[in-house]
């Protein structure tokens, strides 16, 4: 990755030129005919307590790299680089997969759907004590403790434990997926949409819980969702990807008042803005999301930017540092002048 030019605080993420490209077969033979580049060289670091939002639209990757980062994929190249508990720098990408259960303590996951993702077959106590089982943490007295523990951080009651999901909201079923994330105690978690499937009325207390618990327990998130509203409230920076690529990466206050990629500045004036006020000229996006399986010659955005030029369709750009933790993929980001989105002092979750 491009490194910054102001003092570093301590990362404990660095993905560096990461690709994930799952093989197109056909015929009798299953012959691979092509590759669709689900993630095509993406580098980008989060800093230890702080949420990266990573935000674009549906396919362009973001659940692949949230993915490949928790080796729940293969990636195909690259280096995810991890700070673990006693300070060593890992390799997630190259770890043997018997060194891959002790990194999973320290890395989980928290899904979109959580209808979906938990087993109505099973009680509270089993799927929020299932990771302590599957690590042999505990015995059963110490175990119930433990998702007694992890229950009420989520504001549940443990004497909830002995239910099945069917009983509890969607809401509370959101927080049993994250007591289930929370309850070995891991530095980072990846939440992949976490509030996408919920009622607008109860995402902002599942955001509020998140942020209480970052603080309480200096967890460090990488926060994916396709809204960019949603991460502009939790996340102290954003990066924004297109078509398998990372196109720019920013503070949050950067990238939303002065985005420096033309797609980013698309993004926020397609996005509904509560204060008529403050909602800027709207850019709307031009055609088809390019196809990951054939994407454009030079910059994979230049079908539909308004500000392509003939070396942005012959021409790839690399993510390069404009300004200090500034990162932007675009040959014309130094001279653009981009509409961006005020962020409102008194603009909080809720
Ligand atoms: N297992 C797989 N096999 C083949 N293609 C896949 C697989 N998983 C994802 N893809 C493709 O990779 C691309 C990226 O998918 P991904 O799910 O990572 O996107 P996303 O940004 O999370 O989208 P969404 O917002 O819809 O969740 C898409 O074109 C998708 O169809
Ligand atoms: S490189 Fe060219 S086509 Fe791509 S975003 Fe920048 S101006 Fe648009
Ligand atoms: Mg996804």
């Amino acid at each position: 990755m491009v490194e910054s030019t102001q003092q570093a605080p301590k990362r404990l993420l660095d993905v560096t030129d990461l690709r994930k490209y799952f093989p197109i077969k056909k015929g009798f033979l299953r012959k691979q005919v092509g590759a669709i580049r689900a993630v095509d060289d993406v580098s980008f670091f989060i800093n230890e307590g702080e949420t990266l939002g990573l935000v674009g639209e549906s396919g362009c990757g973001k659940t692949t790299t949230s993915r490949c980062i928790l080796r729940a994929v293969e990636p195909t190249s690259g280096q995810i680089m991890f700070r673990s508990t006693i300070g060593e720098e890992v390799d997630v990408a190259k770890l043997p997969s018997s060194q891959l259960r002790l990194l999973r303590r320290e890395m989980q996951m928290i899904f979109q759907d959580p209808f979906s993702s938990l087993n109505p077959r099973m009680t509270l106590l089993d799927i929020v004590g299932e990771p302590l089982t599957n690590h042999n943490i505990g015995n059963r007295s110490e175990r119930e403790d433990r998702v007694a523990d992890a229950l009420k951080l989520v504001g549940l009651r443990p004497e909830f434990m002995r239910r099945f999901p069917h009983a509890f909201s969607g809401g509370q079923r959101q927080r049993i997926g994250i007591a289930r994330a929370l309850v070995l105690r891991p530095r980072l978690i990846v939440a992949d949409e976490p509030v996408s499937a919920l009622d607008v009325s109860v995402q902002a207390q599942v955001l509020n819980l998140m942020l209480d618990l970052q603080e309480e327990l200096d967890l460090t998130y990488l926060f994916v969702a396709h809204d960019l509203s949603v991460v502009k409230h939790i996340s102290d920076r954003v990066a924004v990807m297109y078509v398998g690529k990372m196109v720019e990466v920013a503070t949050s206050e950067e990238l939303f008042a002065q985005p420096k990629h033309p797609y980013t500045s698309a993004l926020l004036s397609s996005n509904p803005q509560p204060d008529p006020r403050t909602r800027s000229e709207r850019v709307v996006l031009q055609g088809e999301v390019a196809n990951p399986a054939d994407p454009p010659l030079g910059c994979y955005f230049n079908p539909r930017c308004s500000y392509a030029t003939d070396v942005c369709r012959s021409q790839p750009p690399q993510l390069t540092e404009i300004s200090p933790n500034h990162f932007v993929s675009c040959h014309r980001a130094e001279e653009l002048e981009l509409p961006g989105v005020a962020m409102a002092k008194a603009d909080g979750i809720g």
